[in-house]
């Protein structure tokens, strides 16, 4: 009789994870989550599929209903929102130099990490960089963003601010930073400044993008942020930096 269980339960537990797979990509992420393992490179069909599928049984073993949100190429913008519920799940505290009027100091592990490093290697070659803000939460964002409609009405706001859901800040990979140098942060200067060239320049070298560039605010539909960055990690960073891309314009 036990071993009749253990067979039934070896039986069981085999169907479990030869289901047959029933994806259910949440739009706008899947196309890059499959390029999150450095799979960039991958350009057979069936090896595609293969990866796919892998990441498919690893979303279901992991019972986690974000999981599919928390690649750190996820794209996020004016079409695909994050949950409302969703939260990082490894935020620290920002440990590196902060501008006087610092606020939400959080963000994720790696982005921190990366930042930090970001900023020592400036720091190095002369360049002095403060971090501003990081994660906030969706009730957060939506404060910010209804403060901004009442204050400059809507068209003007949606240049600048994230409706709640759309803001990269609630996944924990967006940074905003500034420099001792700029007139504080949210400074278009910064972007002219020898810091924002600095950045501009080695960024992706730690996994960073500047995310809404000059010359893509038709397609961002976001106005120059030259303070914003959003951690993708090396490879793609590197990949957006030396094709001039933004996320948007990225094949899948
Ligand atoms: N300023 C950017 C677009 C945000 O609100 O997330
Ligand atoms: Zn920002």
């Amino acid at each position: 009789m036990k071993k009749f269980i253990l067979i039934m339960l070896v039986i069981l537990a085999g169907c479990n994870v030869s289901d047959p797979v029933q994806p259910e990509p949440v739009k706008g992420t899947y196309r890059f989550v499959e390029k999150t393992e450095g799979n960039l490179s991958l350009v057979d069909d069936a090896m595609r599929v293969l990866v796919y599928e892998q990441f498919i049984r690893d979303y279901k073993l992991s019972k986690d209903p974000h999981y599919f949100y928390r690649s750190v190429t996820i794209l996020i913008n004016k079409e695909f929102a994050l949950p409302k519920d969703f939260v990082p799940k490894d935020l620290v505290k920002a440990d590196m130099p902060l501008s006087p009027r610092s606020n939400y100091p959080y963000m994720r592990k790696d982005a921190h990490d990366a930042l930090k490093a970001m900023f020592e290697v400036a720091l190095d070659e002369g360049f002095e960089l403060w971090f501003h803000s990081g994660y906030r939460s969706y009730a957060s964002q939506k404060l910010l963003y209804e403060n901004y409609v009442v204050r400059y009405g809507q068209v003007q706001a949606d240049i600048f601010s994230a409706k709640p859901g759309h803001s990269e800040h609630q996944s924990g990979l967006a940074i905003d930073i500034t420099a001792p140098s700029s007139e504080g942060p949210f400074s278009v200067f910064f972007g002219d400044s020898a810091e924002g060239k600095w950045v501009a320049k080695h960024a992706h070298e730690f996994g960073f993008i500047v995310r809404y560039p000059k010359d893509k605010t038709e397609i961002t539909g976001y106005m120059y942020e030259p303070w914003h960055l959003r951690y993708v990690g090396v490879e793609l960073a590197t990949q957006l930096y030396t094709s001039g891309k933004v996320m948007e314009e990225l094949d899948n």
